[in-house]
């Protein structure tokens, strides 16, 4: 992509898109946001978007559309069966992604769990760079057990590894010798590993990851719902990529894999989601589940005009001036937060910004969740909304034990295109106030806790009176400012 300097040498992200529709906001006062996060049980899936000032708890579906995906959105095709729109988005499906054969799902979790119903059984074992929550929920439903092969540099906070989502290669073999090929169904790529800091991996170690499964006869499952930022960072990370363009990496990327899933949600900043292969044996193998769970095989669970925001969108993946803006507004939060001495992880992935609430919170023990603490209390001093992505994402083991998170960190989403300067600039700003007064904050304790995917329900309390001492110290240094 071209570079575009500034004469004052300040190097700020431009942003290559103009406005067009707008929503308001709303900057509730203080007493009122602590008022939501108690009805809201402090957790920040429970907040209502009137007493959110920036929402940056996802992209899921959040990211702004282009005007040519909502143009496209009038023409839609109404059809129970056989819709044109159907028709387009397969197109779509083959030219961005090259895969022939195309089943459409509600959302990427829906793939999820056709993908494990198909194929987990009990005994199975589904190793993968990392998990996310609900590709786990799915697998363990079905009485398989995921195995996540990272290397150790992908746990390091502080790091310059441009790719720490690559699958650890000599621990992948050795996980499919020990436990032998038969109970591993399929091998499971995530592109730019969502909760441990959206990190890319490399072409180079799909390409790695191809070779044993081919060498032990497994599939190859790709998780495309963050493809195109990944491979976004190919582009600027990868020696051999420097030049190519988002298509050849894109596609470079899907051929090495057997099944590509994804949530349109992300990848194609509308609704909806996919699964799609170049086997008729695999495609046949899933076929039957879509009608079951999704719906009729041209529309699975989606409105015809979310079909065609998404056919639009595939093709807008292959635009860098408009992937590049959520990696770019990250990039840019992520050293200003840095270089004020915040712990963040680097290097800037995708998605969003992850603060380590282990760092930040290092007063508050896992067991009080020192990441919802900090999301929670986040909200309270500022109206952002972020998400907790530790323990409180993860769920209890098989004896209903906890399992503390590798990492505790509060995701600030940075959806395509839906924020200005200002705003993230704002973020900067309250982040480091927090930061400043960090040891206000106190712990979080259950008061609901849902057995499945608890944090999206659940309730907790705070285990001290910390929000009132926050909100004292806030009016000290804010007056009466909101
Ligand atoms: C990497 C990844 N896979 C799968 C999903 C699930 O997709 P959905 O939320 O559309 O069900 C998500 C959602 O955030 C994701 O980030």
């Amino acid at each position: 992509m071209q570079e575009i300097k500034f004469y004052n040498g300040e190097n700020i992200p431009l942003e290559l898109h103009k406005v067009r529709v707008v929503q308001k906001l709303h900057l509730v006062p203080i007493e009122r946001r602590l008022e939501a996060l108690y009805e809201g049980g402090f957790n920040t899936f429970r907040l209502s978007t009137k007493d959110v000032f920036l929402d940056m708890l996802t992209d899921s579906g959040t990211n702004a559309m282009s005007d040519n995906q909502v143009a496209a959105m009038m023409h839609a095709d109404d059809a129970y069966a056989g819709s044109q729109s159907f028709v387009r988005l397969q197109k779509a499906v083959e030219d961005v992604l090259g895969k022939k054969y195309y089943l459409p799902v509600h959302q990427g979790r829906a793939a999820e769990n056709i993908l494990s119903v198909a194929y987990v059984k009990s005994g199975s074992l589904v190793p993968m760079n990392y998990h996310f929550t609900t590709a786990m929920a799915h697998i363990t439903g079905n009485g398989g057990k995921i195995v996540e092969l990272l290397y150790d540099e992908a746990y390091v906070i502080n790091s310059s590894h441009p790719f720490k989502g690559n699958m650890n290669l000599e621990k992948l073999e050795e996980m499919i010798k020990l436990h032998e090929p038969k109970n591993v169904p399929f091998i499971r790529m995530e592109a730019s590993t969502n909760l441990i800091g959206g990190q890319p991996f490399s072409v180079q170690n799909l390409r790695d990851v191809r070779a044993i499964a081919d060498k032990y006869n497994i599939r190859l499952v790709l998780d495309a719902s963050l493809l195109g930022e990944n491979a976004y960072l190919v582009l600027q990370r990868e020696e051999e990529f420097k030049g190519s363009t988002m298509g050849e990496v894109i596609k470079t990327m899907t051929d090495l894999a057997d099944i590509v899933y994804f949530s349109a949600r992300k990848l194609s900043s509308s609704r909806g989601g996919g699964i799609c292969t170049n086997d008729m044996g695999i495609y046949k193998e899933l076929e039957a589940f879509v009608p079951l769970y999704e719906g009729f095989l041209t529309y699975g669970g989606m409105s015809v005009r979310e079909i065609e925001a998404m056919a639009v969108g595939l093709y807008e993946t292959l635009d860098e001036t408009i992937i590049s803006q959520s990696p770019n507004f990250i990039s840019y939060l992520v050293n200003a937060l840095d270089s004020y001495g915040v712990p963040v992880i680097k290097p800037a992935g995708v998605l969003g910004v992850h603060i380590d609430a282990m760092q930040v919170c290092d007063h508050i023990s896992q067991k009080e969740y020192p990441a919802g603490a900090l999301a929670a209390a986040l909200f309270l001093i500022s109206g952002i909304r972020g998400m907790e992505r530790g323990s409180i994402s993860n769920q209890r083991d098989e004896y209903g034990n906890e399992t503390y998170a590798d990492m505790e960190l509060v995701r600030l989403a940075m959806p395509r295109r839906v924020f200005t300067l200002s705003q993230v600039k704002y973020v900067e700003d309250r982040v480091t106030w927090l930061y400043d007064n960090r040891k206000l904050i106190g712990g979080l304790r259950f008061v609901y806790e849902p057995p499945v995917l608890r944090f999206f329900m659940g309730g907790l309390e705070p285990t001290s009176d910390w929000p009132q001492k926050l909100i004292a110290k806030f009016k000290e240094d804010f007056g009466e400012s909101l």
